[in-house]
């Protein structure tokens, strides 16, 4: 294929602003498909994307498109829509040349967009404004004009109108691709120069790596090598993504493809990383590549102790296939063996544990997430704490530093006054307020990262009816007045629901855990207290009554088949019950915690 006739693109766009749909579309009208194989959503290939709607993993896609003046190749590398995985969207976006900034004629533009929208200006990326879902009856086409010109700074003129859902306008924006976004540059005959957006393992084939050639061309049996590692490796095959893997005879500069190279695992292949040849060496690594770190740690364990191979197992199979899943072995007196673990962000995690539930039909119980702590000891020691198993003495502690987050949050101005108080309360500082026309609001807040993990996003959504969007950065680390919180049951402090807090937040929290499990934890026959505790001091109380234990009391006499359910209910129940000392607790007290009490 002619560089000319190749264009490479991504969309851009806020969570749900229609991205999938509109890449069906697009996959229907370039037929590498059979209409009768076509089902929605082609590029999210997780059920829990189709399900929840998000994309997770980068995905690309050859689009062969038929104009009058020939065959183009449309390479769409389509991104994840979620903060937490904000450096594979950089990523993808330095592979193409050009992006469609998609914005949901109903909702206008949203912090996402905006934050996306950066990031395709730094790579100089030609962006095509496009409003979608037209056909919706509260599309405001006027408004999002307006908001094009004046908050993106973008010419109005050059947006398309379109409609995912109904197809309306989709070859107006296929045009627009071909005319406005230029073919890619480089040279075929210079030294290689790849860039790696992604990679996925398949059981079969090893890793797959996927990615944008800038320089030089690329042929089964060429031997090359990855910048940041040195590792070497002989092409076994090369082609391109048409949803199914087509083999190609090579790749060459402007071409987005994938690669097969006996790789045995993805943690030998970084996202952003560059691959070039040894034998021609490209001058310079393609910038940007950095390594991706965990910021969100939490420990999974099996409610069932012998589970805990199956557990084994299953984090196996999904390190596979996410390099930025990390994890170690991890023992709880509570709770037995289980995995401390990294993940990117909340979603990252949730997506894990929702996999593994589903996926391997694992029982689990899940420690309340906590951020990476930088700790300095008296003794000048610094060390690194995310859990609160590895909190040193306090005595010994001289500094506790915290991540540090910029927020940014825009929302109608309507909004403004819970916004601020919802920010102010979670220890926000306010850097910004920019208005970004008559009735928006961009707020721009630092504020600390373990003060979104928990229900922060839920707050902001429900506080502003789902109007305001919110996207972050991590920034540095802060002084944090630090405490470990522990929750004693029936006297016995359970090592599994401690929790590294700021200190002015404890008595809430610990309050807050205390009722919680209050309201999960079952009566025994004995009185059960639930205290929060400080060092040695108590700080939460509440207290269980005991009662009898025969649970079918309540159905007054008569119904032998009701008596029978709510003995099995209870038999059940026990299967997903934790024994600390001599009181059980079921999996939905641990969770009650993980959800932020
Ligand atoms: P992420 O992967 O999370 O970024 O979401 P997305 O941007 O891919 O959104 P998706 O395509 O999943 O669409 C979100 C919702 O909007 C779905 O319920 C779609 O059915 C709906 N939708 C998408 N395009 C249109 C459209 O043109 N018109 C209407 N009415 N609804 C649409």
């Amino acid at each position: 294929m002619n560089q000319r006739n190749v264009r490479n693109f991504c969309i851009i766009a806020h969570i749900d602003h229609g991205k999938s749909t509109l890449a069906d579309r697009f996959i229907q009208r370039s037929k590498i498909v059979e209409e009768r194989d076509f089902r929605d959503q082609l590029l999210d290939s997780m059920d829990i994307e189709r399900e929840r709607g998000i994309t997770i993993k980068s995905q690309a896609v050859t689009l062969p498109v038929e104009f009058e003046d020939g065959l183009y190749l449309l390479n769409l590398v389509d991104t994840p829509g979620h903060v937490d995985f904000s450096y594979e969207v950089s990523r993808a976006i330095s592979s193409c040349e050009g992006a469609v900034l998609l914005i949901d004629a109903a909702q206008g533009v949203e912090a996402q967009t905006l934050s996306n929208l950066y990031l395709a200006f730094d790579h100089d990326l030609h962006i095509i404004p496009v409003i979608n879902k037209i056909d919706l009856p509260a599309a405001d086409i006027d408004n999002c004009l307006h908001q094009i010109n004046h908050d993106l700074g973008l010419d109005p003129d050059e947006a398309v109108l379109v409609s995912g859902k109904t197809g309306q306008g989709v070859e107006d924006l296929l045009r627009a691709i071909v005319e406005h976004i230029p073919a890619p540059a480089g040279e075929p005959e210079k030294p290689l120069q790849a860039l790696v957006f992604d990679s996925h393992y398949d059981p079969y084939r090893g890793v797959i790596v996927h990615l944008r050639v800038f320089d030089g061309t690329l042929k089964p049996g060429d031997t090359i090598e990855m910048w940041s590692s040195g590792l070497q490796y002989e092409v076994e095959e090369i082609g391109r993504f048409k949803i199914a893997l087509e083999k190609t005879g090579q790749l060459s500069a402007g071409d987005v493809g994938y690669l097969i190279a006996g790789i045995k695992t993805i943690r030998d292949v970084r996202v952003g990383d560059t691959v070039t040849r040894p034998d021609a060496r490209c001058k310079t690594a393609l910038p940007g590549f950095r390594e991706v770190k965990p910021v969100v740690f939490s420990s999974i364990y099996p409610v069932d102790t012998n589970e805990y191979q199956g557990l084994v197992q299953a984090m196996d199979k999904l390190r596979l296939n996410d390099a930025s899943l990390v994890f170690e072995k991890d023992n709880s007196a509570a709770l037995g063996f289980g995995f401390r673990c990294g993940f990117l962000g909340m979603l990252h995690l949730e997506v894990i544990q929702e996999r593994l539930e589903r996926e391997f039909d694992l029982n689990l119980v899940l420690t309340a997430p906590s951020v990476e702590y930088e700790i300095e000891l008296n003794d000048g020691t610094r060390l690194l704490v995310d859990s609160p198993m590895d909190y040193p003495d306090p005595g010994t502690i001289k500094l506790a530093m915290e991540p540090f987050i910029r927020a940014s949050i825009i929302t109608p101005d309507t909004y403004l006054g819970p916004m601020l108080s919802l920010c102010n309360d979670r220890r926000g500082i306010q850097k910004d307020m920019i208005y970004l026309d008559t009735s928006r609001v961009e707020l721009v807040f630092e504020m600390p990262l373990a003060e979104v993990l928990f229900d922060f996003y839920d707050n902001l959504k429900s506080l502003s009816r789902g109007y305001a969007s919110f996207d972050y950065e991590l920034i540095d680390r802060r002084p944090v007045q630090l405490a470990r919180l522990d929750i004693l049951v029936n006297g016995k402090p359970v090592d599994a629901l401690s929790m590294l807090v700021y200190r002015g937040n404890a008595e809430r929290r610990a309050r807050a855990a205390c009722k919680q499990l209050r309201q999960e934890i079952p009566r025994h026959q004995f009185k059960v207290p639930i205290q929060g505790a400080i060092g040695g001091t108590v700080i939460a109380r509440e207290t269980i009554p005991a009662l009898r234990k025969d649970v079918t009391a309540k159905c007054y006499g008569g119904d032998i088949s009701r008596k029978r359910k709510l003995l099995e209910k209870q038999k059940e129940g026990k299967k997903r019950m934790k024994t600390v000392g001599n009181v059980e607790l079921p999996q939905s007290a641990f969770l009650s915690v993980l959800k932020g009490s």
